[in-house]
C-alpha cells in the first residue's frame, strides 16, 4: 500500500529519537547500536503489543475510538507488509523503529500518537517475553517428541537385557528399557523447569514506560490480560530491567544440551564396533571422505558438540546482568542474542537426536552378550545377605571368588561349585540361579528399580506423564 497519509519517510530521517542532537549518530556508534538483524523476529509480537497498547490508551482516553481504529489497521497492513517480504531498511535501529516507521508510512500522523505513555524499555520487555512465551511452548512439544521416541524404544527394549555401567565399568544387568527410560527422566524435569519459566515469563511489563511507570491511567491487569499474560510487574524500575526470564530458559537449556549430550555420548559408545549395542539408522548417519566403511552418528556428536554453546549462552546472558545498574541499560541488547541463539539451536538439534534415536536398532543378542557372571556379583553378596551373613562379611567372601576368577581368567559362572563353597560355607547349590541375569533384573521390583514389573509400571508411569499437563 502507498502511504494514505502524508509522504514516505525519507530513508534514514525516520528515529525515534534525535530532537535533541544536531547530526546523525557516527557511523561507528550506528554499526554496534543496531540490533535490527537480531531483533526483527520480534515483529509480530511488537505488532500485537501495539494494539493492545494502542487500545488500553483508547481505554484511558488518551487515543479516540477512531484514531485507535486507524492504528490499528495501520499495524495490520504493517504486519502484512513484513509478512509479504518487507526487509529493513538501512536506518531502522530495531525492529521497534522499523514498525513505527511502516506505521507512519501506512496510517500517517496518528502514527505518531502510538508511542504516548510507553518506551522501547517496556516495549521490548513485553515483546521479548512473547516472544518466549509462545516458544516455550513450541520447544515443550520438541522435548515430547523426542520423550514419545524415547518410550517407543524403551517399549521395543522391555525384554532385552544390557549391561548398565558406572564409571563406564560393567556394573549391573538392567533392562534396556530402564537405560533408555534412564534419558527420559530428565528431560520430563526439563519440562517442568520450562513451564516453570514460562510462568515467570508471564508478568507483563508493558505500563512500565522508560523506568517510573507510564503518565496515563492504563487499565495495566486488562492489558496483560489481553496479551496473554498472567500477571503485571509490581515495580516500574524492576520491570524494564529484568531479564530472569531469559535466564531462566536459558538455564533450562543449557541443562536440556546436557541431557541431550549425555544421551549423545551414550549412544555414540554404544554404535562403536567394540560395543555395538546399536546400529545407526541410514538418514541419519554420514559417510567419510576418505574412509569407505566409516558410519558416522554426526547428529549425535553435534548435541553433544552444540550444547557447549547453550552453556555458553546462559553465561553469557548472566554476565550481562551482573553489575548493571538498576533499570534498563543497553546492554540488555544483548539478551536476545543469547536467548535466539539457544533456542535455534535448541530447534535444530531436538528433532535431530529424535530422528537419530528413532531410526537406531538396537542388537538385543550383542547387549546380552556383554552382560558376564561377574556382574552379578552384587546378586552373590545380597544371597549370603538373605542367609543371615552380614553384608561386609558377604562383600568379603564375593571379592574373594571375583580374585579366583580373575587368576583363572575366567568369569565367575565358569567357577566350580566347590569354590563357592571355600568361600562361604552359606553357598549352596542353588547359587548358580543367582549368576543369572534374568535372575539379578527380578530381585529388583522395588520402584524406581530394573524388574520386569518395576519396569512396566515405570513405561506407564513416563506415558501418563507425556499426557499430563506440566
Ligand atoms: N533495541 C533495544 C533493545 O533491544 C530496544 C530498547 C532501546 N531502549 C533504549 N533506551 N535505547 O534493548
Amino acid at each position: 500500500m502507498t502511504p494514505a497519509h502524508g509522504k514516505k519517510h525519507e530513508a534514514g530521517s525516520h528515529k525515534l529519537w534525535g530532537g535533541r542532537f544536531s547530526g546523525g549518530p557516527h557511523p561507528a556508534l550506528d554499526a554496534v547500536n543496531r540490533s535490527i538483524a537480531v531483533d526483527f523476529r520480534l515483529w509480530p509480537h511488537d505488532v500485537r503489543l501495539s494494539k493492545a497498547w494502542a487500545a488500553a490508551l483508547a481505554h484511558a482516553g488518551v487515543l479516540t475510538a477512531r484514531e485507535r481504529a486507524q492504528i490499528a489497521k495501520g499495524l495490520d497492513a504493517v504486519a502484512a507488509r513484513i509478512a509479504d517480504g518487507e526487509k529493513p531498511v538501512a536506518t531502522d535501529e530495531d525492529v521497534h523503529t522499523m514498525i513505527d516507521r511502516l506505521l507512519h508510512e501506512e496510517a500517517g500522523a496518528v502514527a505518531s500518537r502510538l508511542h504516548t505513555g510507553r518506551s522501547r524499555n517496556d516495549q521490548v520487555a513485553t515483546a521479548t517475553r512473547l516472544w518466549t512465551m509462545e516458544t516455550c511452548d513450541a520447544l515443550d512439544v520438541l522435548i515430547v517428541s523426542l520423550q514419545r521416541v524415547m518410550v517407543a524404544q524403551a517399549a521395543r527394549l522391555e525384554r532385552s537385557v544390557m549391561p548398565a555401567y558406572t564409571h563406564l565399568q560393567r556394573a549391573q544387568p538392567v533392562s534396556g528399557a530402564h537405560w533408555m527410560l534412564s534419558h527420559f527422566w530428565p528431560l520430563q524435569r526439563d519440562r517442568e523447569r520450562l513451564a516453570a519459566a514460562r510462568a515467570h515469563t508471564a508478568s507483563l511489563p508493558l505500563g512500565s514506560g522508560a523506568i517510573a511507570g507510564s503518565a496515563f491511567p492504563i487499565a495495566r491487569a486488562r492489558l496483560a490480560k489481553s496479551l496473554g499474560f498472567s500477571t503485571i510487574s509490581q515495580n516500574s524500575i524492576d520491570a524494564v530491567g529484568d531479564r530472569d526470564f531469559i535466564a531462566e530458559v536459558l538455564f533450562t537449556l543449557a541443562l536440556v544440551g546436557a541431557h541431550l549430550s549425555r544421551l549423545a555420548e551414550d549412544l555414540i559408545l554404544f554404535g562403536s564396533s567394540e560395543f555395538a549395542f546399536v546400529r545407526y539408522g541410514d538418514g541419519f548417519s554420514t559417510g567419510s571422505s576418505m574412509m569407505p566403511q566409516k558410519r558416522n552418528p554426526d547428529a549425535l556428536e553435534l548435541a553433544r558438540g552444540s550444547s557447549a554453546r547453550m552453556l555458553g549462552d546462559l553465561v553469557a546472558l548472566l554476565a550481562t546482568i551482573k553489575g548493571l545498574p538498576s533499570g534498563y541499560n543497553k546492554d540488555l541488547q544483548e539478551d536476545k542474542r543469547t536467548l535466539f541463539d539457544a533456542v535455534d539451536g535448541m530447534t535444530l538439534l531436538l528433532p535431530a537426536v529424535a530422528g537419530s534415536l528413532e531410526a537406531l536398532t538396537f542388537d538385543a543378542d550383542r547387549m546380552k552378550a556383554a552382560v558376564t557372571s561377574t556382574m552379578m556379583a552384587t546378586d552373590l553378596a545380597d544371597y549370603l545377605v538373605r542367609k543371615r551373613v552380614t553384608f561386609r562379611e558377604a562383600h568379603g567372601a564375593v571379592g574373594r571368588l571375583v580374585r579366583e576368577a580373575e587368576e583363572k581368567h575366567c568369569e565367575l559362572g565358569a567357577l566350580p561349585f566347590a569354590s563357592f563353597r571355600a568361600a562361604h560355607a552359606e553357598f549352596g547349590t542353588d547359587v548358580m540361579l543367582e549368576l543369572s541375569p534374568l535372575t539379578s533384573l527380578g530381585h529388583r521390583e522395588i520402584e524406581g528399580g530394573t524388574g520386569p514389573n518395576a519396569v512396566k509400571r515405570q513405561l506407564a508411569a513416563a506415558r501418563a506423564a507425556l499426557r499430563a499437563n506440566i
